[in-house]
């Protein structure tokens, strides 16, 4: 997919939860359409919306209730666990709004009545970001216990990047107002799927750097063929002919072998 095709598929996904219409299938694929379609016909809240510039998605304390070495899986539930059927699906993005693939999510959350299994590992699992930066986790609504609201905790690891632990909220919630690790910034978009079952969305947005252009920052010594794309000062450009990179021959002084995106 380039650049052109990964900000307009961003754009149809945002105008979608704006309008509360469902986008094309072919441009936002699976989990985002189950998003876009709300059975009330109210927009869903963007929470949070990755707009470039944005800021990242804040850490939380991961708690006492951390296991490494999770199993990966994208569900959490067999056909016999109790609980409130719940979908999380959602995107990780970086800096520039751009989608990351084979993010590493680590899923750990409470059972229907509060308790975290600390010898096995019921209610725990990884994964990975597909080729478009997405997620599905297939989980309950996790139960309450003492001195918390409702809650799903999660690391977050693009593939050598640092790990973002932190926490996932439900709207409506009355502990919502008492728990001082509460943040509103991390509230899911979460609505109802009749009979039992409930549909979350969030989207992650990573510390991470991104080249808008699709390319790398410009580098002296670097061999750049003809087509390749980098930023220089946040101007993206396209290289005109190939050859080494040098001192003196950045992209905006060299309009031989660069042109302006
Ligand atoms: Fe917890």
């Amino acid at each position: 997919m380039n650049e052109e095709n990964k900000l307009s598929r961003k754009t149809v996904l945002k105008a979608a939860f704006t309008a509360g219409v469902a986008a094309p299938v072919a441009l936002i694929g699976g989990p985002a359409l189950a998003r876009a379609t709300v059975a009330s016909g109210q927009a869903p809240e963007l929470t949070p919306a990755c707009d470039d510039g944005d800021d990242p998605t804040p850490s939380q304390t991961q708690g006492p209730y951390f296991k490494p070495n999770s199993p990966q899986r994208t569900s959490l539930v067999t056909p016999t666990t109790r609980g409130t059927r719940l979908t999380v699906t959602g995107y990780v993005f970086g800096l520039s709004c751009l989608p990351i693939a084979r993010v590493l999510l680590d899923f750990w959350q409470a059972d229907v009545n509060g308790a975290y299994d600390n010898v096995g590992y019921t209610f725990r699992g990884h994964q990975f970001t597909n080729a478009q930066g997405a997620f599905t986790l297939s989980t309950i609504v996790p139960g309450l216990y003492p001195g918390r609201t409702r809650h799903i905790h999660v690391k977050v690891q693009a593939p050598g990047k640092p790990v973002l632990t932190t926490q996932l909220y439900f709207p409506n919630e009355p502990r919502n107002n008492t728990d001082t690790i509460f943040d509103p910034r991390l509230l899911m978009t979460v609505r109802d799927v009749p009979p039992t079952a409930k549909e979350a969305a969030f989207d992650f947005v990573l510390n991470v750097p991104q080249t808008p252009g699709g390319g790398t920052t410009w580098t002296a010594g670097t061999a750049y063929s003809a087509g390749a794309r980098v930023t220089y000062s946040g101007r993206g450009f396209v290289c005109l002919q190939g050859h080494t990179a040098q001192t003196g021959w950045e992209p905006p002084s060299a309009p031989a072998l660069w042109r302006a995106e």
